[in-house]
């Protein structure tokens, strides 16, 4: 019996196998179901006892040798069996990898541009005191911002709110830093609004703050300029419309020039070519003095923007509520 292994054991040594074909014929011949391996391990259980050893590492020897004959072969030329276990067309298994929301990457892209001016990034709470969203920034206590149909208020404590704009942010690191102060801080506000194509009760926004000695209105313009170019293009152009707020004075709207040419440029500028970006302006002096910052030393300016119009604009995204929906379809847009 081991002879005849022995001898098997030659033969495939000596088998010359050249095309895919051959190794096949081997490999069925000796590992196949009725094949010469098969029915030598059939007869193991009447090899007598003492022999039981040698047949079996002999029998080993002779698997292994066509398996590696055949293997190596298949590797090489690439059998039709091989073919069925690795079939190289097959469409892979895809992984349903997520994507950075709009929202999130126009923020990024933002916070970056200031970020290579020197501005730092600072966060504040979403659930804020009345100091920080409105006294400290100058709304006189019947200011119609605090009103009820604006504001989020705790149940059972008016001095808490929701925080209705990021100008709180401002409050507070100027309540920790001294100046020089140059700080953006994005974050979600709230505000009580029936939910439309254009208004939120939940929105994003930015604001900017930088304060030291001499800063004036034209170091607020060349700043806001130079986001508008990096943002919307070397090209964009910013014009200035006065405006009012309580914690800058003086202040102003900026649009930056979006053009005129079809009906969506139209539509997203009111029919005047120029879209509304941000408000800014001086700090108000009564603003630092509530931080215990000395106006007659230091002046300022500040401005704020919201995320959503900007990425509106940008994707030429109709509707402000597909920001919130999740929906798969609107988000694999942006992957
Ligand atoms: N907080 C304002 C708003 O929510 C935006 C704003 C305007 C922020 C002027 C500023 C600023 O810092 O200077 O409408």
């Amino acid at each position: 019996m081991i002879q005849e292994i022995k001898e098997h054991i030659l033969n495939v040594e000596k088998a010359a196998i050249s095309t895919a074909e051959d190794a096949e014929q081997l490999r069925i011949k000796y590992l196949g179901k009725k094949g010469i391996l098969p029915q030598l391990f059939k007869s193991f259980k009447s090899v007598p006892v003492e022999e039981k050893k040698s047949f079996g590492q002999a029998l080993n020897e002779l698997k292994q040798m066509v398996e590696s004959k055949t293997i190596k072969n298949k590797a090489v030329k690439g059998t039709n069996s091989a073919q069925e276990q690795l079939d190289l067309t097959r469409p892979g298994v895809t992984n349903n990898s997520g994507n950075i929301h709009p929202l999130s990457s126009v923020k990024e892209e933002i916070v970056d541009i200031f970020k290579r001016i020197g501005f730092s990034v600072s966060e504040g709470p979403e659930l804020e005191d009345d100091w920080h969203n409105f006294s400290a920034l100058n709304f006189p206590e019947e200011h119609p911002a605090r009103d009820m149909q604006d504001t989020f208020f705790v149940e059972k404590d008016p001095d808490w709110a929701l925080r209705t704009h990021t100008s709180s942010v401002q409050v507070r690191v100027m309540e920790n830093e001294k100046p020089p102060i140059r700080t953006i801080s994005p974050g979600r506000v709230f505000r009580n609004e029936a939910i439309s194509a254009r208004a939120h009760c939940i929105f994003h926004q930015i604001e900017g703050l930088y304060i030291d000695e001499g800063v004036s209105f034209a170091d607020m313009k060349q700043t806001i300029l130079y986001f508008a170019q990096e943002f919307f293009g070397k090209d964009a152009k910013i014009r200035l419309r006065p405006s009012y707020f309580p914690f800058t004075e003086p202040s102003a709207e900026v649009d930056v020039y979006w053009g005129l040419e079809n009906e969506v440029d139209y539509r997203i500028t009111k029919g005047t070519g120029w879209l509304e970006i941000m408000g800014c302006g001086m700090v108000d002096p009564e603003v630092l003095r509530s931080s215990n910052i000395d106006p007659e030393k230091y002046s300022g300016f500040a401005f704020g923007m919201g995320i959503e119009r900007i990425a509106m604009n940008r994707y030429q995204i109709p509707d402000l509520r597909y920001f919130f929906e999740n929906d798969i379809r609107f988000l694999r847009q942006f992957a």
